[in-house]
C-alpha cells in the first residue's frame, strides 16, 4: 500500500457509524491517580491487568473501533501470552499509542503549558508500529482563567500539534490532534466557546501551513460546557448547540471525524451531550464521535476495584457505556436507557 492508501484504510477503519475510540492511554501519574480513587496501588502489573480487562471485553468491538494505549502497554501480555494491542486487534479495534510526553510550564505565559516528546517522534513511531499501532494522540493542554490561554499560549501549542501531525503522517500513522481546553474553574459557557474557537482556529492554521493532509487526521476537542465550578450547569441542548456552532466556524470539511475527550464530564453527561449534538444537528461535514477516557472507563473501574472476581461485573460496566455512546452517537441515547 503506499502512505496515503494505508492512512485512508486506517481512517476507514478508525471512522465507523455508531462507533468511536476508548482511550486508555493514561500517564503513569493519571493512572496512579484513578487508581487511588478505587483503592488500588499502580504497579506494572495492576496497569497490566485493568488494560487486559478492557481490551478483553467480549463485543466491545461492537462500539469502539480504536483503543489509545499508553506506551507501556504495547509490550504487556494477556495471561496467555497475547500481547495486549493484539487483543483489541482481533476484535477489529485499531491500536493507537499516545507519543506525547506531558506537559511543562510554557516560559512568557504564565499559567499556560506546552507539550513535550517532539524530539526522535519519528524514530519512536517506527517501533510503535512494530507493536502494532497504527495511529496516535498527542494532547495540547489550555486553561481558562482570566488571561489564559494567553496568545503566545494558543500560538504555541498550535505549533507543536502541527509538527506532531505532520511527523506522523509522513510515517504513516493517522494524528489524534487534542487540543483540551480544560473544564475547571468558574468561567461562563460563552468564555468557553470563545477560547475553544480561538484554539481551534489556531490549531487549523498551523496544520495547513505544515501542510498536515486534513482527510488523515482526527480532532480530539473538548465540548463547550461552562467551568466545573460555575453555578450553573448547561443543558445537552445548550452545549450541542455551543459546540456545533465553534466545530462549524473552525474546522474544515475535510476533517472526517470530531471525537470529543469527555474531561471531567460524569459518563451519563458526555453521552447525554454527544447525543444531543447527533439529535439536534445532523448532517455535519464531520461525524461527531467520542474518544473517552474517564467517561468509559470509570464505573468499570468502580465495579473492579483490583479485584479479579469483579473482572466480569467490570467488563459488563464499560460494554454499558460503550453501548450508549454508541446509540448517542447515532443522536438515539434517551436517559432511561441508563
Ligand atoms: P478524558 O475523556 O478522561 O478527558 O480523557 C481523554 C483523553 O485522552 C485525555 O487525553
Amino acid at each position: 500500500m503506499t502512505d496515503t492508501q494505508t492512512l485512508q484504510k486506517t481512517i476507514d477503519d478508525l471512522v465507523q457509524t455508531g462507533k468511536g475510540i476508548l482511550a486508555a492511554d493514561e500517564s503513569l501519574p493519571t493512572i496512579t491517580k484513578r487508581f487511588k480513587a478505587i483503592g488500588v496501588e499502580s504497579t506494572e502489573e495492576t496497569r497490566r491487568a485493568w488494560r487486559e480487562l478492557l481490551l478483553g471485553t467480549p463485543g466491545l468491538g461492537e462500539y469502539i473501533s480504536g483503543v489509545i494505549l499508553f506506551e507501556e502497554t504495547l509490550d504487556q501480555t494477556d495471561a496467555s501470552g497475547t500481547p495486549l494491542p493484539r487483543l483489541a486487534e482481533v476484535q477489529g479495534i485499531v491500536p493507537g499509542i499516545k507519543v506525547d510526553r506531558g506537559k511543562i510550564p510554557l516560559p512568557g505565559a504564565p499559567g499556560d503549558m506546552i507539550t513535550q516528546g517532539l524530539d526522535f517522534l519519528a524514530e519512536r513511531l517506527e517501533g510503535y508500529r512494530e507493536k502494532g499501532a497504527r495511529f496516535a494522540k498527542w494532547r495540547e493542554v489550555y486553561p481558562i482563567s482570566g488571561h489564559n490561554p494567553t496568545p503566545l499560549g494558543i500560538e504555541a501549542n498550535a505549533e507543536v500539534l502541527a509538527r506532531y501531525a505532520s511527523i506522523c503522517q509522513a510515517r504513516g500513522f493517522v494524528p489524534i490532534v487534542e487540543p483540551e481546553v480544560l473544564i475547571d474553574g468558574d468561567h461562563s459557557i460563552e468564555r468557553a466557546f470563545e477560547v475553544i474557537q480561538a484554539v481551534q482556529h489556531a490549531v487549523y492554521h498551523a496544520l495547513h501551513r505544515h501542510g498536515v493532509i486534513l482527510e488523515y487526521t482526527l480532532l480530539k476537542p473538548s465540548m463547550v460546557t461552562p467551568g466545573k465550578q460555575h453555578p450553573n450547569r448547561a443543558t445537552p441542548e445548550e452545549v450541542a448547540e455551543y459546540t456545533v456552532r465553534a466545530l462549524r466556524r473552525t474546522v474544515p470539511a475535510a476533517v472526517p471525524s470530531v471525537n470529543f475527550l469527555s474531561g471531567g464530564q460524569t459518563p451519563e453527561e458526555a453521552t447525554a451531550n454527544l447525543n444531543a449534538m447527533n439529535a439536534l444537528f445532523p448532517g455535519q461535514p464531520w461525524e461527531l464521535s467520542f474518544s473517552y477516557a474517564r467517561a468509559l472507563q470509570q464505573p468499570a473501574m468502580a465495579a473492579w476495584g483490583g479485584r479479579p472476581e469483579k473482572v466480569e461485573a467490570a467488563r459488563h460496566a464499560l460494554l454499558k457505556r460503550a453501548r450508549l455512546n454508541g446509540a448517542a452517537r447515532r443522536g438515539e441515547y434517551r436517559p432511561d436507557m441508563e
